[in-house]
């Protein structure tokens, strides 16, 4: 069997940036160091950052004093004003890519924009971001999402940066004739565009394509849409284990892409188990 990488796939430099960040605060300041949610999208590394004392909690509620790293995806300054007013010794290691959204949100927002994010509702990345919209603001999934009447003839508009470029342009294509006053910020990340660029050219030539990453990963799994468009026979796992030897049997090529939240160890571990199946 022919196993081909995508030449752009698993960790980005802000989860890259995030990891260095929490393992530098860990030495730093001791265990435990806290996270606001999990640091990243992988279930397999959050469970060994719990072993070395990185301990995801849900609400700040849940602690009185320690040490608070705020992951990638960034949060919304109230939070950050939480955090302070606690006392808390805070670690940002917001992705600067997510910044520059949450200063374009802002930014907007001050120009008396109405702010549309495109993005998925609750994801913690669009609720940071929304975090920097004013008090009105809409989030859309997609074009379809848009409301008949739109709420001003002002609209300002951003995007998570995991979203697809396409569902970015379908968004600005559905509002551009009926707003007399747009702005348009595309923060789609680099990181992301390159990642599914590259799984798409892959999935292409293939019969059967892995795509590694956390079932909670969004951006893991966009790459898994997209892939799966283009090759009928795509699966999702989170590990080696998952890999059942029967996707394979008939085929000659198969093809392996991972999410922005995927360590370089797993996709390796991957690629060993799908040799041994070679
Ligand atoms: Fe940052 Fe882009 Fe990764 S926004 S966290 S470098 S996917």
């Amino acid at each position: 069997m022919n196993i081909i990488r995508a030449h752009h796939a698993g960790a980005c430099y802000g989860v890259e940036r995030a990891l260095a960040m929490v393992s530098h605060a860990l030495e730093e300041y001791g265990a435990p160091v806290y996270t606001l949610g999990p640091l990243i999208h992988n279930p397999t590394v959050v469970k060994e950052l719990e072993l070395s004392g990185i301990v995801a909690i849900e609400s700040l509620d849940e602690i009185k004093s320690g040490t608070l790293v705020i992951r990638s995806h960034g949060v919304a300054p109230d939070v950050i004003d939480q955090a302070r007013a606690r006392g808390l010794n805070i670690v940002d290691a917001t992705c600067p890519h997510v910044s520059k959204v949450h200063k374009a949100c802002s930014g907007l927002s001050d120009k008396g924009y109405f702010v549309i994010v495109v993005g998925e509702a609750g994801h913690p990345e669009v609720e940071g971001i929304c975090g920097y919209a004013g008090s009105e603001f809409l989030v859309v999934p997609d074009a379809g999402g848009l409301p008949q009447q739109l709420p001003s003839a002002h609209i300002g508009i951003v995007v998570q940066t995991t979203q697809s470029e396409e569902t970015f342009e379908r968004v600005v294509a559905a509002l551009r004739d009926r707003v007399e006053d747009i702005e348009i910020h595309n923060t789609v990340c680099f990181a992301t565009q390159l990642r599914q660029e590259a799984a798409c050219d892959v999935a292409k030539t293939v019969d059967v394509m892995v795509v590694v990453g956390g079932r909670n990963s969004g951006n893991t799994r966009r790459l898994y849409q997209i892939s799966s468009k283009v090759c009928p026979q795509t699966y999702h796992i989170e590990s080696p284990e998952e890999i059942d030897p029967q996707w394979f049997e008939g085929y000659e090529t198969v093809g392996i892409t991972a999410g922005a939240s995927t360590p370089e160890s797993q996709i390796l571990a991957v690629i060993e188990r799908l040799e041994e199946l070679s």
